[in-house]
């Protein structure tokens, strides 16, 4: 069993990492012009559904001009912008609801005051040129609508619908995006998220970069310790304890992380990440098992060697591909600024690069190694661990 195939590490962190990559959407609000050539003092790419909005606030008149841009779920779909003027998210909205109607775009009010079938009503504020127009499958809502005197700010909340049963828009997915696509519409410009409260968001943060910093940096950093720095015998037997300490580090934080995710799960009532969640269990059991391989470790020359072996690289590469995978998910769930995951992109980059450099230079070392001496072949699990 030759550890030294060409490979797996690298191989693994990157196909983990292509797998990942969503296509970048490069489209943004400032490239988007309007068919009658209107113009508008701002624009936003709005931090949910790829939905834009232009916006001109008309200080004098107390009014907003806003075209809404977005795509609906599905062809026979709608979308919607609305302002909430009592609270952040949809209940309480005065929303603009645009859906294509026997081949007509048609854009109509809502109040909507709570969850479930929506009738078309008239709004707290007054709302005129009001309409609506599709063109390649995306659809905009222009309209001009009264706004508080002397605001500077709205609560503003958008959607995408996939389906439209008899003039009725019927209810949206309830995806993570679908749940946080609200913002604070600041008249000068810009928006700011408004999520479920202060205290939530740091819960979620903490959770976030516990996660991270464990099974996505120190995790990997010491499996590429215990893969390639073995290899060399001045390493022997200092990579032993390092990966050994990584290692306990990584699982006594992503404990913690753990810990605060179940915390998150429980207190999150309607919306359940099933996936996530999985994969986190299953993190924690195998990698608990991992801690034990430890002090289960036959000694080297022990005939069990070999299958501890097997059994301890197996586990330790489950769990850096689902460890990996599952920050992803995280990412997908709680929507931090973009930054924030191109971060950590740029991690998994350099710890890839790192590795496959490795990877090459180990594998001449251990060439020139077996050119040298023919007889005694390369033995890539036992060489060198601790107490040679
Ligand atoms: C000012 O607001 C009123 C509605 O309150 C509207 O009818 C009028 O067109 C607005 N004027 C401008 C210049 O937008
Ligand atoms: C919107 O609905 C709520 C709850 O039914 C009601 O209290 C409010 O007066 C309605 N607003 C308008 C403008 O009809």
């Amino acid at each position: 069993m030759a550890s030294h195939q060409p490979s797996s590490l690298p191989l693994l962190l990157l196909t983990v990492l292509a797998l990942l990559i969503s296509p970048a959407q490069s489209l943004t609000c400032t490239s988007q012009t309007f068919t009658n050539n209107a113009l508008y003092a701002h624009c936003l790419d709005l931090t949910q559904l790829t939905a834009y909005l232009h916006w001109t606030h008309d200080q004098a008149n107390s009014s907003l001009s806003i075209a809404f841009i977005a795509t609906p779920a599905n062809s026979g779909g709608w979308v919607a912008w609305a302002i909430n003027p009592t609270a952040t998210g949809m209940k309480g909205s005065q929303t603009l609801l645009a859906f294509l109607s026997d081949g007509v775009m048609t854009v109509k009010t809502y109040n909507i005051s709570s969850i479930g079938p929506i009738t078309e009503s008239k709004l707290s504020f007054e709302v005129w040129d009001l309409r609506a127009e599709q063109s390649g499958g995306v659809m905009r809502i222009f309209a001009k609508v009264k706004v508080p005197e002397n605001a500077v700010t709205v609560n503003q909340v958008w959607q995408v619908g996939s389906s439209v049963t008899g003039g009725v828009p019927e209810a949206h997915a309830m995806q993570a995006a679908n749940l946080n696509s609200k913002s604070t519409l600041n008249f000068n410009g810009g928006q700011t998220e408004t999520p479920g409260g202060d205290s939530r968001t740091k819960k979620k943060n903490i959770h976030g970069v516990l996660n991270v910093v464990s099974w996505g940096i120190l995790f990997p950093m010491g499996a590429i310790i215990a893969r390639y720095l073995r290899t060399f015998e001045s390493a022997a037997p200092a990579w032993f304890y390092l990966h050994v300490f990584c290692q306990i580090s990584a699982y006594a934080i992503g404990v913690a992380g753990w810990g605060t995710g179940l915390k998150l799960g429980s207190e999150s009532r309607g919306i359940q990440f099933t996936g996530h969640r999985n994969i986190g269990i299953a993190l924690f059991c195998l990698a608990t098992v991992q801690i034990f391989a430890l002090f289960l470790r036959p000694k080297k020359d022990h005939k069990y060697r070999f299958y501890w072996n097997v059994y301890h690289h197996a586990l330790g590469y489950a769990i850096l591909v689902l460890g990996i995978l599952n920050i992803f998910k995280g990412y997908d769930i709680l929507l931090p600024a973009k930054k924030w995951k191109s971060a950590y992109i740029i991690v998994i980059i350099v710890l890839g690069a790192i590795a496959l450099l490795l990877e090459a230079i180990t594998w001449i070392v251990v060439l020139r190694r077996k050119s040298s001496k023919s007889t005694k072949p390369y033995d890539g699990f036992n060489n060198g661990e601790g107490r040679q």
